[in-house]
């Protein structure tokens, strides 16, 4: 038997590594990034500033700056707190260390793959209430928390992969409904027409998790979480120092005061959106999801002859069908106005 067999946990042995596809000259419509790259004057000014990294320094430790541009960015007020994470993937990980042993980690499905993955990582056991017509089902899971009692509750506000907003009443009846920690976490806020930042004032067992990794910058790393300044420093305590490196640090500060820049950006994907929607409403035997996200759901029996004819088109876009209740589901990520003339194009081609 070889070391690793011995010696690495059983549970992580039978498990498969986070699956990243290779994607080198492909139209990437798969990972909602963003699909805008900087102009040349803006790639050299952003050079410069980098360039200006002391990297045999330790990053700060608290990463100030960043914090107040963020605070700027999003409008996040000066009572709450915010704690960073490299990616709000991060952030996940540090919650499910605040949790103790044996308790469950809760979210629903189908949602974001993350908060199963780190749960188990974490030696936690995690919590599952499906959902139906992709909206909470609240008698099940009042039933759920009710009964085993759920240390945290993730809530996807819009959810992944489904790109709709759950319910507002039903989330403000579990929030009220718990002692768990409630965690909405609002990746794709810039693409979503409700958050619930106005409502941590009112709930102090709920916190928000964004992250820049959909507004423009997912190679930069960094995720936030905006809380009462109570259980930000409680959380602050299981943070490794310097998590926020200094080049992601300074790539933020030249980054994040772009607001104009990050606003048209956010106001043509949501454009997009609405062109792409209408392009796949076309089809009568593909079935189209509202979004408040930046990537429609679809639903056609032809999924995985589409998804591989687009592969040979070089358009990579995410193949759900292997998640649990989502086969025959693909998932497409809003690009540019060029982008999405390609995929619509590829889209006429195979269903007309
Ligand atoms: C709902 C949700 N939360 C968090 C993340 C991860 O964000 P980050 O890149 O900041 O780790 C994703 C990424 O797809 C997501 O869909």
């Amino acid at each position: 038997m070889s070391f690793t067999k011995k010696w690495l946990r059983k549970d992580i042995q039978s498990i498969s590594a986070y699956h990243v596809p290779n994607s080198d000259n492909f139209l990437k419509l798969d990972a909602m990034e963003s699909p805008f790259v900087p102009n040349q004057d803006f790639q050299n000014e952003f050079t410069d500033f980098l360039s200006k990294v002391e990297i045999n320094r330790y990053p700060n430790p608290s990463a100030d700056e960043v914090v107040q541009s963020l605070r700027n960015l999003m409008g996040v007020d000066d009572s709450y707190g915010v704690l960073l994470g490299n990616g709000s993937d991060e952030l996940i990980q540090i919650l499910a260390m605040a949790c103790g042993e044996k308790e469950s980690i809760m979210s629903f499905s189908p949602s974001f793959v993350m908060y199963e993955m780190i749960a188990k990582f974490t030696r936690l056991n995690y919590l599952d209430s499906p959902l139906i017509d992709f909206d909470i089902n609240l008698e099940e899971a009042l039933n759920l928390i009710e009964t085993q009692k759920p240390k945290i509750i993730f809530i996807a506000y819009p959810n992944n992969p489904t790109g709709n907003l759950f319910n507002r009443e039903k989330i403000e009846t579990i929030i009220k409904s718990t002692d768990a920690l409630v965690v909405l976490d609002e990746a794709y806020y810039a693409y979503s027409n409700d958050t619930f930042l106005n409502d941590i004032a009112k709930y102090e067992n709920l916190v928000l998790l964004r992250t820049i990794s959909k507004i423009g910058f997912a190679g930069v790393r960094l995720g936030l979480l905006i809380g009462s300044k109570e259980i930000v420093s409680g959380l602050n305590k299981i943070r490794l120092p310097y998590n926020v490196n200094s080049l992601t640090q300074a790539a933020c500060k030249f980054l994040l005061n772009k607001k104009d820049y990050l606003q048209s950006h956010a106001n043509s994907i949501v454009n997009e959106r609405k062109k792409l929607i209408e392009s796949l409403k076309k089809y009568k035997n593909i079935t189209v999801f509202p979004s408040q996200a930046n990537f429609v759901l679809i639903k056609t029996e032809e999924s995985e002859k589409f998804f591989n004819f687009l592969l040979e088109k070089k358009i990579l876009i995410k193949n759900l069908s292997k998640m649990k209740g989502l086969m025959n589901y693909l998932r497409i990520t809003i690009g540019s106005k060029q982008d999405n003339s390609i995929f619509s194009s590829a889209l006429d081609e195979f269903f007309s």
